[in-house]
């Protein structure tokens, strides 16, 4: 299948290329759209044979869910049972946004899309070029985010051609994505809302409407026993080179980010760093490093976080090491994808006198 590439402009994309896309999505077929998180691989959600491409062109396990895409918020009521009255002022904060609901599935949405499950996650992208495209389109788009599976998310158009060029009909580029991370998703079905996966909504602004939720466990070993989202339980956004994660407190110290990269070097391996740019100035020479930006700066940090993940894919290197960072706001989400590309090890530093 030849791809077709189009540029747009995200925040008023032409109309024509647009009507064009969601010809495609109407059709059947598959079309790779920005939104203000990760670029998405969508099709129309309530036609199974086109979910099922998604699947095929992924690679994706058929018993990991997909995300429902609406383009006016009102439409949410139409595909679930029921709106509980305490999700609205969030919605009403945070709609459009980087914030997935899940809720009791309503009548309509193919078995394929929920993967079975008796809930369904929908999403509001807040990035006009996506809403235009669901608008056009007259239906909900499934969309995942537009990587192979076990890949890291994209960010940008580039990334997407990386992973599917040649498995999807068309791919629309609105240039790098603003939160760089995938949306926050949400728990809404039982007694007490749970952040089933961090992102760019917080912890700290649901918690500042809702007073008391849950997170769900982040640790893979928990998921898998008790998978209440099932993406949780596959390891995700992996590079091809093992990944070790350091807190932001261990990188000196004997057991720190620096002593390790010594070390490994000591062993004739080859080293790739992708770490803040106040570290960047303690690294030896000859690593392949990687900045995500200021440590002042976590948002900065979040929007590059894949790309430094994919970097190191063109980096080849035997070892990477990451600098962690402070978990708290966005710093959950980027700690939460960091550790699953490490599958989930996190280096404490020993401090010294211990
Ligand atoms: O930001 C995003 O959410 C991006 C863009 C494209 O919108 N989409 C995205 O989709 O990240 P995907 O498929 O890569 O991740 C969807 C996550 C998975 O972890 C999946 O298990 C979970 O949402 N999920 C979907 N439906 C669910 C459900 N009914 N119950 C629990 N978790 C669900
Ligand atoms: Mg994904």
């Amino acid at each position: 299948m030849k791809t077709i590439y189009h540029k747009i402009d995200r925040l008023n994309p032409d109309p024509q290329i647009i009507e064009n896309a969601a010809a495609i999505i109407r059709q059947g077929g598959l079309v790779a759209f920005p939104t203000e998180t990760v670029y998405g691989l969508g099709a129309n959600g309530l036609d199974p044979n086109a979910v099922e491409r998604i699947f095929q062109a992924k690679g994706r396990p058929a018993d990991n869910p997909l995300i429902l895409h609406i383009a006016r918020r009102q439409e949410l009521s139409g595909w679930v049972r029921e709106v509980p009255a305490w999700l609205e002022p969030v919605l009403d904060r945070h709609w459009p946004g980087p914030l997935t609901v899940v809720l009791r599935r309503g009548d309509g949405i193919p078995d394929k899309v929920t993967a079975g499950l008796d809930s369904v996650a929908v999403r509001l992208p807040d990035l006009q070029a996506a809403r235009a495209l669901i608008r056009a389109a007259g239906v909900p788009l499934a969309a995942p985010s537009a990587n192979l599976s076990g890949r890291p998310s994209p960010t940008t158009a580039a990334a997407v051609l990386e992973d599917l060029d040649g498995r999807v009909e068309m791919v629309l580029d609105g240039g790098a994505c603003d939160v760089g991370l995938e949306s926050t998703v949400l728990d809404c079905t039982g007694d007490c809302p749970t952040i089933l996966r961090p992102g760019g909504v917080t912890l700290e602004m649901l918690q500042e409407l809702l007073g008391t939720l849950r997170q769900a466990a982040a640790d893979d070993a928990d998921a898998a026993a008790a998978p209440r989202s099932p993406g949780m339980k596959y390891r995700h956004y992996a590079p091809q080179a093992p990944l070790l994660l350091f807190r932001p407190e261990a990188i000196e110290g004997e057991d720190g980010l620096l002593a390790v990269i010594h070390q490994a070097l000591a062993e004739g391996k080859t080293v790739g760093a992708l770490v803040s740019r106040e570290v960047m100035p303690l690294l030896p020479a000859q690593i392949k490093a990687f900045s995500y930006g200021s440590r002042l700066d976590p948002a900065a940090t979040a929007a590059s976080l894949y790309q430094g993940l994919r970097w190191f894919d063109h980096h080849p290197v035997d070892l990477i090491v990451a600098e962690g960072v402070p978990e708290t706001g966005i710093g959950r989400a980027l700690m939460n994808r960091l550790a699953k590309a490490a599958g989930s090890s996190i280096k404490d530093c020993r401090k010294s006198g211990e």
